[in-house]
């Protein structure tokens, strides 16, 4: 297994990443063909991919501008965090460190721009997600009531400040 650092050379990665594993996301070819272009060129986000031996097999995309939701009372407190907006990995490779490498190089490129910490949002129901958080280190915030699409979700924000030296 390797990870790559998406730049302009190899956006197809990204692509193919989006595609093999959120497939029901909704977006199409272009979509996801200008969010890996976006990825590759701003100063201000990184994405990772992570290559087994038959291809790609997982993803993750930090930003350093996160909006952070409304919902946090505090809000202003996470403004020198990063933000992670998605991550995710195949099926089949589940529960074999992937996930957790691809967190640790997400946390490595935020550090590196002496940001504070990492907050993120996810659904507490999707799969995995909040144990695998949890497994590293972080904290729920909040829960809150997500109306999108006419559909109410709960959303979970979550963050792990980083260790000082
Ligand atoms: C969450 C997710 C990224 C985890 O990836 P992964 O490669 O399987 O995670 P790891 O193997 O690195 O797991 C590290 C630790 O997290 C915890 N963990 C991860 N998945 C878990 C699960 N399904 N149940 C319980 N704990 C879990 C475990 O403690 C695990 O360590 P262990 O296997 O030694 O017990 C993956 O399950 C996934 O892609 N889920 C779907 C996410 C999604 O829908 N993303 C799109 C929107 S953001």
């Amino acid at each position: 297994m390797k990870v790559e650092c998406i730049t302009p050379k190899n956006t197809s990665l990204l692509i193919q990443a989006r595609q093999k594993v959120n497939p029901d996301e909704g977006k199409t070819q272009e979509e996801f063909a200008a969010e890996a272009e976006k990825y590759a060129i701003a100063g201000d986000r990184k994405a990772f991919v992570m290559l087994g031996n038959s291809g790609v097999i997982g993803y993750i995309l930090v930003l350093a501008i996160g909006a952070v939701p409304e919902a946090i009372p505090d809000g202003k407190h996470f403004s020198s965090y990063a933000h992670i907006s998605k991550i995710g990995v195949d099926q089949a490779f589940r529960r074999k460190g992937v996930g957790k490498i691809l967190l640790v190089h997400a946390e490595a490129w935020a550090k590196a721009r002496s940001m504070k910490g990492i907050w993120l949002d996810y659904l507490p129901e999707t799969e995995g997600l909040a144990e695998f958080y949890s497994n590293a280190e972080y904290r729920k915030i909040l829960d809150f009531e997500d109306a999108k699409k006419g559909k109410v979700k709960l959303r979970r924000i979550a963050a792990k400040g980083f260790k000082t030296e």
